[in-house]
């Protein structure tokens, strides 16, 4: 017969977190969502997502009027209502070094364990480096209540931002590192519903390999991003065009078109920090050789950023010092909030530090922005941002900014110049309106 549906805990209610509570509960689970910040559990509860995901607010109404979702602070409390509990907490990079900060992760698993006084699964999601899942699973027998029949999963998520919801509903693939039969079929139970609806690929595998999917898929991605910017920088000694080879390239079914979309290069909260701890951890297991590219793919990433930079100074004259530039873009990528790492707004203090007046607007991220960069100034459009400007600057290809008519835009401009760092822009159609237009790797 068929097991009765699990009743699922989220510990860590933050982007991945929210979004896996949310959808678990549409799905028609019973889900208790955990998090040490009361503030951002009390905006949940009421209704409102503290953070910029297209389709998730209508999502998480629809769960919260189920009655199936709730939130809360107490670990207690989710240690007695849960047969399954995700962990979904932050793995930050560490500030000293390029590991990952694991210290949220730890202490998430412990407070939990300490209250675990039955049987239940545990199941990590967070992005961890490999042999965490190990590490976890003493510390999770040492402290719990019911020792060793409390056991731990890893199931690596691979949402993207900006597609959170269809990325949770539908995934591609779920990835379940277990240690036993049992854990197998509770994780079964608790994606039965996705799994039923799109006959997802499940993958069951050992947990160290679980943990490792995560940061090679992640790793794989940030060189492909950084393998064709590479390409780019080929392309600028050559004078050859970097989007007419991406494009040849990408009818090569086995390369793909795929993040090979060059430009200012790859930012956010996951592929940046991801690298760096996967080359930390290999160099602690004694196989640092073995990803010594994964410094060359950050190396080359970082180049795009002050290689945007040069681009701007051409187009200025030579110089930036009290050059007005209009910096179209915030976000670390489109239909995003997020700024952490985002090379839209490293590009844009590079240009300050070099004495430029920048003047920065985003659809969605200014008020992190704001509050993250308060010496850069900011306007409230597109259009305001670029009044007077010397060289306009796209560093996060929003729909907005593609959409924008260049006739009209040279109405407010001082200077007709535009830096596509994205890509994002139909060269013709701004060359024809008497634009210079430059872009990374094209001539
Ligand atoms: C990434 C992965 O794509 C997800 O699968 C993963 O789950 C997630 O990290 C995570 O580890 O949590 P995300 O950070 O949301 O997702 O963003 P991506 O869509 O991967 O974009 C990352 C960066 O690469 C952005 O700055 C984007 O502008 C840049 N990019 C992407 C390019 O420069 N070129 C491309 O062709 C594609």
């Amino acid at each position: 017969g068929r097991t009765t549906a699990p009743r699922l805990t989220v510990i860590g209610t933050g982007y991945l977190g929210a979004t896996h509570a949310i959808c678990m509960a549409v799905l028609g689970f019973e889900v208790l969502g955990v998090d040490v910040d009361r503030t951002k559990v009390e905006r949940l509860a009421a209704g409102e997502v503290p953070f910029f995901e297209p389709g998730l607010p209508e999502l998480l109404r629809k769960a919260l009027d189920s009655g199936r979702l709730r939130f809360g602070t107490d670990f207690a409390e989710a240690a007695a209502f849960g047969d399954v509990h995700f962990v979904c907490v932050g793995t930050p990079q560490a500030p000293d070094s390029d590991a990952a900060d694991l210290t949220y992760v730890r202490s998430a698993v412990r407070r939990l364990a300490e209250n675990l006084d039955r049987k239940a699964l545990v199941v990590g999601k967070s992005t961890v480096p490999v042999g965490t899942a190990a590490e976890l699973t003493a510390l999770v027998h040492e402290v719990a209540p019911a020792g060793e029949e409390v056991e731990l999963a890893w199931n690596p998520e691979f949402l993207r931002e900006g597609f959170a919801v269809q990325d949770t509903m539908n995934p591609d693939r779920l990835v379940f590192g277990v240690g036993s039969e049992w854990a197998e079929q509770q994780l079964r139970a608790a994606f039965a519903p996705v799994v039923e609806a799109h006959g997802t690929p499940v993958l069951v595998m050992d947990l160290p390999t679980a943990e490792l999917v995560k940061v090679a898929a992640n790793s794989f991605l940030a060189t492909k991003i950084s393998y064709i910017n590479a390409m780019a920088e080929v392309c600028e000694a050559t004078g050859a065009d970097v989007t007419a080879l991406a494009g040849a390239l990408a009818h090569d079914a086995r390369i793909g078109g795929r993040f090979l979309r060059p430009g200012l290069g790859f930012g956010g909260g996951c592929l940046p920090k991801d690298i760096r701890a996967f080359k930390h951890r290999a160099q602690e297991l004694g196989v640092g050789q073995a990803v010594t590219f994964l410094g060359e793919v950050d190396a080359i990433n970082k180049r795009r950023r002050a290689r945007t930079v040069d681009l701007v100074r051409e187009l200025a004259g030579g110089s930036l010092d009290g050059a007005r530039i209009a910096a179209w873009g915030a976000a670390f990528k489109p239909d995003s909030d997020d700024i952490r790492d985002a090379p839209a707004l490293d590009v844009a203090v590079l240009l300050q530090d070099a004495g430029a007046q920048v003047t920065v607007y985003d659809p969605e991220a200014m008020d992190n922005a704001r509050r993250a960069y308060p010496q850069l100034s900011y306007a409230d459009s597109a259009m305001d941002a670029a009044r007077d400007a010397d060289v306009v600057v796209l560093l996060t290809e929003w729909a907005q900014f593609r959409e924008v008519d260049p006739e009209i835009l040279a109405g407010v401009v001082a200077h007709r110049r535009v830096v596509d760092g994205r890509h994002a822009l139909d060269r013709d159609l701004w060359s024809s309106a008497g634009w210079e237009y430059r872009a990374l790797g094209r001539p």
